[in-house]
């Protein structure tokens, strides 16, 4: 007598809906809809998504983002690039646009980023090395402070790893204040101008790229030891939907180990993989897209209630994502929950079955 077949694990039983669908037909599931469930409402963390002011007078954008997103973060206007003029001078009027957007709506302002090696502005090239140092610290004070009570928390540090893993990135703070010096400075600066706000490190292909992922996580651990007061570990999660599965998992779990907040902080999906010539159809490629969304949404929520600071999606429609424009534009991509014409996109039907995990 065989034994009694085992239940199957909640994995097998998650992993099934997709498939299901598949082969039951039920496509209905994945077939656009106009007006699905709220997805904030069903779940017991915040969702984000990221704004910029130029989509404040969309009103279809206005409406997908209050209904489905409790968490905006500035994609672009919260930056030292809008922020700070060549000549020392500071702009906000963008980033208070968003700022009382997200407060008139009823939504957790979340802002990027502080120090960024892709923003180095050149009006710290032009300093002194006593005065850089007061203009880092003077950039940071002024700007987290500005959104202090407003802002829950911040990417103070991004994209410190190297792009292939190996070690940390070179550049211009790293340079005139130490590479693990001008990381310090910056939570230590933050700390100081918001003692309130989550303060995280944030980085991308954690996931994707399992050596960059394993030096992430060296990294905080000596920044933590160091005495750096991160507050929380950001993971952009702009997924490979290549990537075998279960290293989405095997991530989360390692990050998840530190006992601070993870956020999920800019996902998307890209249907475009890096290769040269996919010769896979859309329906495909569609299918690996879910299977990689639901995997990471089913790991978000696995974690301690305490470490889901929020999980956000990197725009609300297809056509607001940034891999939607100039020259990465194909016209086809689809790596975000809603198409073009507000309609959710299975990515969104693969969100909704991990969050339900
Ligand atoms: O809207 C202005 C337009 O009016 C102007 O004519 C044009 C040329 O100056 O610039 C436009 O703004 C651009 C903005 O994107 C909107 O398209 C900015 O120059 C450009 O710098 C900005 O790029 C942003 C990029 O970060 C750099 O800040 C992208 O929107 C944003 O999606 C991207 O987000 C990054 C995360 O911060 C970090 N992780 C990777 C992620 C994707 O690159």
């Amino acid at each position: 007598m065989p034994d009694r077949p085992t239940a199957p694990s909640r994995r097998a039983i998650l992993a099934a809906p997709l498939a299901l669908v598949a082969c039951r037909g039920e496509a209905a599931a994945l077939a656009p809809r106009a007006d699905p469930a709220a997805l904030k409402s069903g779940v017991p963390f915040p969702v984000g998504t990221c704004a910029m002011t130029g989509q404040l007078a969309d009103p279809r954008w206005v409406h997908l983002a209050t209904t489905h997103f409790s968490q905006l973060t500035p994609e672009w206007e919260m930056k030292m690039e809008y922020i700070l003029g060549n000549d020392g001078s500071y702009r906000f009027d963008a980033p208070d646009r968003l700022a009382g957007f997200a407060r008139d709506h009823g939504l957790r302002l979340f802002a990027t980023t502080l120090v960024w090696y892709a923003q180095d502005s050149a009006w710290f090239k032009g300093l002194d090395r006593a005065r850089f140092a007061r203009e880092y610290d003077r950039y940071i004070a002024t700007v987290a402070g500005r959104y202090r009570g407003q802002a829950v928390g911040w990417d103070v540090v991004n994209e410190a790893v190297a792009e292939d893993g190996d070690g940390l990135r070179t550049c211009l703070w790293s340079e005139a204040l130490g590479q693990d010096g001008y990381m310090i400075r910056a939570f230590e600066q933050a700390k100081m101008a918001d003692p309130e706000a989550v303060l995280f490190i944030n980085d991308y292909n954690l996931e994707n790229n399992p050596r960059k992922g394993a030096t992430f996580l060296r990294t905080v651990e000596r920044l933590l030891r160091a005495g750096a007061p991160i507050g929380g570990i950001g993971t952009q999660s702009h997924l490979d939907i290549e990537i075998p599965a279960g290293r989405t998992t095997a991530f989360m779990r390692d990050a998840a180990a530190f006992g601070l907040p993870i956020h999920v902080s800019e996902l998307d999906a890209s249907l475009n993989g890096e290769r040269r010539l996919d010769v896979r159809s859309r329906t495909q490629k569609l299918a690996q897209q879910q299977a990689r969304v639901t995997e990471l949404a089913q790991a978000f929520s696995d974690l301690p209630a305490a470490q889901r600071f929020a999980f956000t999606v990197w725009g609300v429609r297809d056509t607001d994502s940034w891999l939607r424009r100039g020259a990465r534009d194909d016209g086809q991509d689809s790596p975000l929950l809603f198409d073009a014409a507000g309609q959710t996109n299975p990515m969104f039907t693969a969100l909704e079955a991990g969050f339900r995990s």
